[in-house]
Protein backbone atom coordinates (compact mmCIF):
# COMPACT_ATOMS: atom_id res chain seq x y z
CA UNK A 1 0.00 0.00 0.00
CA UNK A 2 2.83 1.99 0.89
CA UNK A 3 4.01 2.74 -2.61
CA UNK A 4 0.46 3.18 -4.05
CA UNK A 5 -0.43 6.65 -5.70
CA UNK A 6 -2.74 9.24 -3.18
CA UNK A 7 -6.29 9.55 -3.73
CA UNK A 8 -6.92 13.02 -5.02
CA UNK A 9 -9.95 14.97 -5.38
CA UNK A 10 -9.87 15.04 -9.17
CA UNK A 11 -9.80 11.19 -9.02
CA UNK A 12 -12.78 11.06 -6.54
CA UNK A 13 -15.04 13.62 -9.07
CA UNK A 14 -13.88 11.13 -11.78
CA UNK A 15 -15.27 8.08 -9.96
CA UNK A 16 -18.96 9.07 -10.95
CA UNK A 17 -20.49 7.03 -12.97
CA UNK A 18 -17.36 4.30 -13.64
CA UNK A 19 -16.60 2.98 -9.97
CA UNK A 20 -18.24 3.03 -6.85
CA UNK A 21 -16.35 4.91 -3.93
CA UNK A 22 -16.05 3.13 -0.96
CA UNK A 23 -15.29 5.92 2.60
CA UNK A 24 -15.22 4.91 6.34
CA UNK A 25 -14.44 6.94 9.32
CA UNK A 26 -11.31 6.30 11.13
CA UNK A 27 -10.15 8.59 13.98
CA UNK A 28 -6.26 7.49 14.79
CA UNK A 29 -3.24 6.33 13.80
CA UNK A 30 -3.80 2.53 13.48
CA UNK A 31 -7.49 2.59 12.58
CA UNK A 32 -6.54 5.10 9.46
CA UNK A 33 -3.55 2.59 9.39
CA UNK A 34 -6.10 -0.57 9.00
CA UNK A 35 -8.41 1.25 6.88
CA UNK A 36 -5.70 2.65 3.99
CA UNK A 37 -4.14 -1.23 3.81
CA UNK A 38 -7.61 -2.42 3.01
CA UNK A 39 -7.96 0.08 0.07
CA UNK A 40 -10.21 2.56 1.27
CA UNK A 41 -10.83 5.47 -1.27
CA UNK A 42 -11.48 7.70 1.52
CA UNK A 43 -10.84 8.40 4.77
CA UNK A 44 -13.32 10.64 7.08
CA UNK A 45 -12.47 11.74 10.59
CA UNK A 46 -16.27 11.93 11.68
CA UNK A 47 -17.45 14.19 14.32
CA UNK A 48 -19.19 10.85 15.32
CA UNK A 49 -15.63 10.98 17.34
CA UNK A 50 -17.85 12.51 20.15
CA UNK A 51 -20.14 9.24 20.47
CA UNK A 52 -17.98 5.79 19.15
CA UNK A 53 -14.62 7.30 20.67
CA UNK A 54 -15.00 10.06 23.35
CA UNK A 55 -18.21 7.98 24.85
CA UNK A 56 -20.65 11.11 24.19
CA UNK A 57 -24.14 10.95 23.91
CA UNK A 58 -24.52 13.02 20.50
CA UNK A 59 -21.87 14.84 17.84
CA UNK A 60 -22.73 18.65 19.79
CA UNK A 61 -20.21 18.85 22.02
CA UNK A 62 -17.08 17.81 19.85
CA UNK A 63 -14.33 20.47 19.51
CA UNK A 64 -12.04 21.86 16.72
CA UNK A 65 -9.24 20.80 18.97
CA UNK A 66 -10.91 17.00 19.71
CA UNK A 67 -10.96 16.71 16.28
CA UNK A 68 -7.17 18.34 15.06
CA UNK A 69 -5.84 16.26 17.53
CA UNK A 70 -7.61 12.91 15.94
CA UNK A 71 -7.27 13.69 12.40
CA UNK A 72 -3.42 14.64 12.86
CA UNK A 73 -2.88 11.20 14.40
CA UNK A 74 -5.20 9.66 11.10
CA UNK A 75 -3.32 11.57 8.92
CA UNK A 76 -0.11 9.32 9.97
CA UNK A 77 -1.90 6.52 9.55
CA UNK A 78 -2.63 6.79 5.73
CA UNK A 79 -0.78 6.71 2.57
CA UNK A 80 -3.41 6.22 0.02
CA UNK A 81 -6.87 7.49 0.99
CA UNK A 82 -7.97 10.96 0.94
CA UNK A 83 -8.30 12.08 4.83
CA UNK A 84 -11.29 14.31 4.82
CA UNK A 85 -11.95 16.12 8.04
CA UNK A 86 -15.36 16.94 9.68
CA UNK A 87 -16.31 20.39 10.71
CA UNK A 88 -17.71 20.11 14.27
CA UNK A 89 -20.86 22.10 15.40
CA UNK A 90 -20.04 25.81 15.96
CA UNK A 91 -16.79 25.56 13.98
CA UNK A 92 -18.45 26.75 10.67
CA UNK A 93 -21.96 27.84 11.46
CA UNK A 94 -21.55 31.28 13.05
CA UNK A 95 -20.03 32.87 9.59
CA UNK A 96 -18.04 32.35 6.29
CA UNK A 97 -14.68 34.20 7.66
CA UNK A 98 -14.48 31.79 11.06
CA UNK A 99 -16.03 28.73 8.73
CA UNK A 100 -12.57 29.12 6.09
CA UNK A 101 -10.31 29.81 9.13
CA UNK A 102 -11.51 26.62 10.59
CA UNK A 103 -11.41 24.62 7.72
CA UNK A 104 -7.80 25.83 7.07
CA UNK A 105 -6.73 24.36 10.03
CA UNK A 106 -7.72 20.84 9.09
CA UNK A 107 -5.53 21.46 6.26
CA UNK A 108 -2.75 23.05 8.00
CA UNK A 109 -2.75 21.61 11.24
CA UNK A 110 -4.64 18.32 10.89
CA UNK A 111 -2.70 17.33 7.19
CA UNK A 112 -6.44 16.49 5.99
CA UNK A 113 -7.42 16.49 1.99
CA UNK A 114 -10.44 18.54 3.04
CA UNK A 115 -13.54 18.88 4.99
CA UNK A 116 -16.96 17.84 5.06
CA UNK A 117 -19.85 19.88 6.92
CA UNK A 118 -23.12 19.38 7.28
CA UNK A 119 -26.07 21.32 6.12
CA UNK A 120 -27.61 22.54 2.76
CA UNK A 121 -28.31 25.81 1.14
CA UNK A 122 -27.90 28.14 4.08
CA UNK A 123 -23.98 27.08 3.74
CA UNK A 124 -23.35 27.74 -0.12
CA UNK A 125 -21.28 30.35 1.03
CA UNK A 126 -19.39 29.29 3.15
CA UNK A 127 -18.76 26.06 0.92
CA UNK A 128 -17.40 28.46 -1.68
CA UNK A 129 -15.42 30.64 0.47
CA UNK A 130 -13.12 26.94 1.77
CA UNK A 131 -12.81 25.81 -2.33
CA UNK A 132 -11.98 29.51 -2.93
CA UNK A 133 -9.13 29.25 -0.68
CA UNK A 134 -8.06 25.67 -1.58
CA UNK A 135 -10.06 23.70 0.74
CA UNK A 136 -11.82 21.16 -0.82
CA UNK A 137 -15.51 20.02 0.61
CA UNK A 138 -17.64 17.55 0.81
CA UNK A 139 -21.62 18.31 1.60
CA UNK A 140 -23.28 16.35 3.59
CA UNK A 141 -27.06 16.59 3.35
CA UNK A 142 -30.52 14.50 4.47
CA UNK A 143 -29.73 13.19 8.43
CA UNK A 144 -27.62 15.69 9.29
CA UNK A 145 -26.98 14.75 12.82
CA UNK A 146 -25.61 18.38 14.47
CA UNK A 147 -29.36 19.44 13.98
CA UNK A 148 -31.05 16.77 15.79
CA UNK A 149 -32.72 19.36 18.11
CA UNK A 150 -34.17 21.25 14.96
CA UNK A 151 -35.04 17.95 13.37
CA UNK A 152 -36.37 16.28 16.19
CA UNK A 153 -34.61 13.26 16.75
CA UNK A 154 -32.11 10.65 14.63
CA UNK A 155 -34.72 10.42 11.67
CA UNK A 156 -34.73 9.13 7.86
CA UNK A 157 -34.84 12.73 6.04
CA UNK A 158 -36.40 13.22 2.32
CA UNK A 159 -39.43 11.47 3.08
CA UNK A 160 -42.00 12.74 0.99
CA UNK A 161 -41.51 13.96 -3.04
CA UNK A 162 -41.62 17.49 -1.89
CA UNK A 163 -38.84 17.29 0.54
CA UNK A 164 -36.80 15.23 -1.61
CA UNK A 165 -37.06 17.95 -4.15
CA UNK A 166 -35.76 20.48 -1.05
CA UNK A 167 -32.90 18.21 -0.45
CA UNK A 168 -32.17 18.24 -3.93
CA UNK A 169 -31.79 22.02 -4.33
CA UNK A 170 -29.61 21.99 -1.37
CA UNK A 171 -27.43 19.68 -2.60
CA UNK A 172 -27.30 21.35 -5.87
CA UNK A 173 -26.45 24.54 -4.09
CA UNK A 174 -23.45 22.70 -2.52
CA UNK A 175 -22.73 21.08 -5.48
CA UNK A 176 -22.36 24.70 -7.38
CA UNK A 177 -20.18 26.07 -4.77
CA UNK A 178 -17.79 24.29 -5.42
CA UNK A 179 -18.25 20.50 -3.12
CA UNK A 180 -16.88 17.90 -5.14
CA UNK A 181 -18.80 15.09 -3.32
CA UNK A 182 -21.76 14.83 -0.98
CA UNK A 183 -22.94 12.76 1.50
CA UNK A 184 -26.45 11.01 1.75
CA UNK A 185 -27.73 10.34 5.35
CA UNK A 186 -30.55 7.98 6.06
CA UNK A 187 -32.86 8.94 3.17
CA UNK A 188 -34.79 6.92 0.97
CA UNK A 189 -33.47 5.10 -1.83
CA UNK A 190 -35.80 7.04 -4.48
CA UNK A 191 -34.32 10.29 -2.72
CA UNK A 192 -30.93 9.48 -2.83
CA UNK A 193 -31.27 8.02 -6.70
CA UNK A 194 -33.06 11.51 -8.01
CA UNK A 195 -30.29 13.35 -5.73
CA UNK A 196 -27.02 11.11 -7.40
CA UNK A 197 -28.80 11.07 -10.81
CA UNK A 198 -29.11 15.15 -10.89
CA UNK A 199 -25.77 15.50 -9.51
CA UNK A 200 -22.71 15.52 -11.36
CA UNK A 201 -20.61 15.02 -8.32
CA UNK A 202 -20.50 11.76 -6.10
CA UNK A 203 -23.06 10.60 -3.53
CA UNK A 204 -21.92 9.04 -0.34
CA UNK A 205 -24.19 7.08 1.27
CA UNK A 206 -24.98 6.15 4.57
CA UNK A 207 -27.98 4.74 4.96
CA UNK A 208 -29.61 5.77 1.43
CA UNK A 209 -29.66 2.68 -0.31
CA UNK A 210 -27.58 0.97 -2.86
CA UNK A 211 -27.79 3.96 -5.69
CA UNK A 212 -25.76 6.25 -4.64
CA UNK A 213 -22.10 6.72 -6.01
CA UNK A 214 -20.36 5.32 -2.57
CA UNK A 215 -20.99 4.19 0.32
CA UNK A 216 -19.58 5.43 4.46
CA UNK A 217 -19.88 3.62 7.46
CA UNK A 218 -18.60 4.13 10.85
CA UNK A 219 -15.44 2.18 11.35
CA UNK A 220 -16.91 1.11 14.38
CA UNK A 221 -20.72 0.63 13.51
CA UNK A 222 -19.17 -1.60 10.74
CA UNK A 223 -16.18 -3.76 13.28
CA UNK A 224 -18.75 -4.48 15.71
CA UNK A 225 -17.00 -1.95 18.07
CA UNK A 226 -19.75 0.11 19.26
CA UNK A 227 -22.93 -1.60 21.25
CA UNK A 228 -24.66 0.82 22.16
CA UNK A 229 -27.06 0.76 19.37
CA UNK A 230 -26.61 -0.63 15.46
CA UNK A 231 -28.41 1.45 13.36
CA UNK A 232 -30.71 -0.13 10.31
CA UNK A 233 -28.63 0.82 7.82
CA UNK A 234 -25.30 -0.57 9.38
CA UNK A 235 -23.88 -3.75 8.28
CA UNK A 236 -21.51 -5.81 11.02
CA UNK A 237 -18.67 -7.71 8.74
CA UNK A 238 -17.09 -8.25 11.88
CA UNK A 239 -17.81 -8.58 16.07
CA UNK A 240 -14.28 -6.94 17.20
CA UNK A 241 -15.61 -6.09 19.77
CA UNK A 242 -16.38 -8.81 21.44
CA UNK A 243 -12.75 -10.88 20.25
CA UNK A 244 -11.30 -8.01 21.94
CA UNK A 245 -13.14 -8.90 25.39
CA UNK A 246 -12.35 -12.64 24.84
CA UNK A 247 -8.74 -11.95 24.28
CA UNK A 248 -8.38 -9.58 27.04
CA UNK A 249 -9.89 -12.49 29.62
CA UNK A 250 -7.71 -15.13 28.17
CA UNK A 251 -4.80 -12.43 29.11
CA UNK A 252 -6.09 -12.14 32.91
CA UNK A 253 -6.81 -15.36 33.44
CA UNK A 254 -3.15 -16.58 32.47
CA UNK A 255 -1.87 -13.57 34.46
CA UNK A 256 -3.90 -15.38 37.27
CA UNK A 257 -3.15 -18.49 36.84
CA UNK A 258 0.56 -18.09 36.30
CA UNK A 259 0.70 -19.33 32.45
CA UNK A 260 1.93 -15.56 31.82
CA UNK A 261 4.17 -14.34 31.01
CA UNK A 262 6.11 -17.76 29.75
CA UNK A 263 9.80 -18.44 29.34
CA UNK A 264 10.03 -16.81 25.77
CA UNK A 265 8.36 -14.12 26.94
CA UNK A 266 11.11 -13.18 29.75
CA UNK A 267 14.54 -11.63 29.85
CA UNK A 268 17.14 -13.81 31.31
CA UNK A 269 20.83 -13.05 32.70
CA UNK A 270 23.81 -14.53 31.15
CA UNK A 271 24.85 -17.62 33.07
CA UNK A 272 28.00 -16.29 34.35
CA UNK A 273 26.13 -13.08 35.76
CA UNK A 274 23.05 -15.70 37.30
CA UNK A 275 26.12 -17.65 39.39
CA UNK A 276 27.59 -14.55 40.85
CA UNK A 277 23.98 -13.51 42.02
CA UNK A 278 23.04 -16.75 43.58
O1 LIG B 1 -19.33 11.71 11.64
C1 LIG B 1 -19.49 10.78 10.83
O2 LIG B 1 -19.07 9.62 11.04
C2 LIG B 1 -20.21 11.07 9.59
C3 LIG B 1 -20.52 9.94 8.66
C4 LIG B 1 -21.55 9.05 9.25
C5 LIG B 1 -20.90 10.39 7.31
O3 LIG B 1 -20.53 12.21 9.35
NA1 LIG C 1 -20.37 13.65 11.02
Amino acid sequence: CSDAKPVTVPEIRAAKGERKLCMVTAYDYPSARIADQAGVDMILVGDSLAMVVLGQQDTLGVTMEDMLHHTLAASRGRSRALLVGDMPFLSYQADVAEAVRNAGRFLAQGRANAVKLEGGKAYAPHVAAMVGAGIPVVGHVGLTPQYFNTLGGFKTQGRSAASARAMLEDAKALEEAGAFAMVLEAVPEETAALITRELTIPTIGIGAGNVTDGQVLVLHDLLGLFDRFVPKFVKQYAQIGPAMVDALQSYCDEVRSGAFPAPEHTFRLPPEERDKLA
